[in-house]
């Protein structure tokens, strides 16, 4: 493998340990999947935050980095952490869990990333161009970042992505190469999709047909950027999908003449989101008259607390929220998932207000999956989003009452 100058000087240590010990780990990257080089980065994001994920092993890791002098030299920025930093005791996170995941954020800090915390940077300013080349590590703002903005990012862990921070560059393979950005699975959607939970089906549904490949949709009509990142996180969660295009919509569309041709109905979806509801048993052809009117959900299927903002919530869906519960307060407490930057701004239009006087709380820095559920009291959870249905009940052990906003508001 071919190192510039600067790199070979890293690698060798002149830079310091910590740069070589991750110029060591880069390189090696590269070797496993045979990159010749390596590229400059833009940017970087880092995953492996929340100390429920990372742990002790990880915080020390992360401590001795930090001792060893690691300084990023592109800008990085965080994935959710496991608390909100500022209302951590209202939301009856643990003591000691909130110690660590201080000590975590700390030890960031000294290398010098922004502690943004969340997992749609591009939804606070951070949107690298098409062509652009970047390192991040969440799969949901992977999956943005390649597919609508047209950024070029391999689906990097916690430590590579912080190793491409501190040296400036990343090994050149994968979906930084052109040509490996082809879709081998075209999708023709038959069927309409306007909700969140629309979205999140199908994402579901594709991600577990794709099996490495890249999906293209067609079908899919003028969609926002909120169906459009619910959509990628719901594959990126069921299938590992790092890409996908939309005709007329992304920036690249670029399909394999031999690509497998399939299409998806409503009932497909159907399917899926009674799937996903995992609160109360669906037999076999069975559908259920739910409270809201929707062909599932029952009374017994009420969650304790439903989450919304996965992947974290834009000012719209905050406003949407707001607006909606301020007409009708809902059956259960809430939370709506967002960034730091974006939480100030809806402080600042009333939103947040109007959330808490329903009884609900706009949450920064954190999301329903990376926090500690499990330890708040909580079993039975809410969610419109396809990738927290998919990890509330293995990595929260949670129930998931699935469906559109108005459907777990108020069941
Ligand atoms: Fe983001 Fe947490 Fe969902 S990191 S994509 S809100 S599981």
């Amino acid at each position: 493998m071919h190192l510039e100058k600067r790199e070979q000087l890293m690698f060798d240590g002149e830079s310091g340990e910590a740069a070589r010990q991750s110029m060591e780990i880069l390189v090696a990257l590269g070797k496993i999947y045979g990159a010749q080089k390596m590229i400059p980065i833009t940017s970087a994001q880092v995953a492996g935050v929340s100390y429920k994920t990372i742990g002790d092993a990880g915080l020390e890791y992360l401590q001795d980095l930090a001792a060893k002098g690691a300084k990023t030299i592109v800008p990085t920025f965080l994935n959710p952490a496991g608390m909100d930093i500022a209302q951590w005791k209202e939301m009856r996170i643990p003591a000691d869990f909130a110690k660590k995941q201080i000590e975590i954020l700390d030890a960031y800090s000294k290398m010098g990333i922004m502690k943004t915390c969340t997992c749609a940077p591009y939804l606070i300013g951070i949107r690298p161009k098409k062509g652009e080349h970047i390192a991040w590590a969440e799969s949901s703002a992977i999956s943005f970042a390649n597919s609508v903005l047209g950024a070029r990012t391999n689906r990097e862990g916690g430590p590579s992505a912080l190793a491409a921070a501190i040296c400036g560059v990343t090994p050149y393979y994968g979906l930084h190469v052109e040509e490996n950005r082809t879709a081998r699975l075209l999708v023709d959607l038959q069927c309409s999709v306007s909700t969140i939970s629309d979205f999140s089906a199908l994402g579901c549904v594709i991600g577990e047909i794709a099996k490495d490949r890249y999906p293209a949709f067609t079908g899919i009509k003028t969609p926002t950027e909120e169906q459009l990142k619910v959509l990628g996180a719901s594959m990126a969660a069921t299938g590992s999908v790092p890409l996908y295009f939309v005709q007329g919509v992304t920036p690249e569309w670029k399909v394999a003449d031999d690509a497998e041709k399939i299409t998806i109905t409503e009932a497909e979806l159907k399917t899926t989101k009674m799937k996903l509801d995992t609160v109360h048993h669906v037999p076999s052809g069975h559908k259920f008259p739910g409270s809201s009117g929707t062909e599932y959900g029952t009374r017994d299927s009420r969650p304790q607390l439903v989450t919304l903002g996965c992947p974290h919530a834009s000012l719209n869906e905050i406003k949407l929220v707001a607006d909606m519960v301020s007409k009708r307060k809902p059956n259960c407490e809430f939370w709506v998932c967002t960034s730091r930057k974006l939480k100030e701004e809806s402080d600042a239009l009333g939103y947040t207000k109007t959330i808490q006087s329903a009884g609900g709380r706009v949450v920064a820095d954190t999301c329903m999956v990376v926090c500690p559920l499990e330890q708040m009291g909580y079993s039975v959870t809410g969610t419109n989003s396809g990738k927290a249905a998919k990890y509330l009940p293995s990595l929260c052990k949670q129930k998931v009452a699935f469906g559109d906003i108005e459907d777990i508001l108020y069941r």
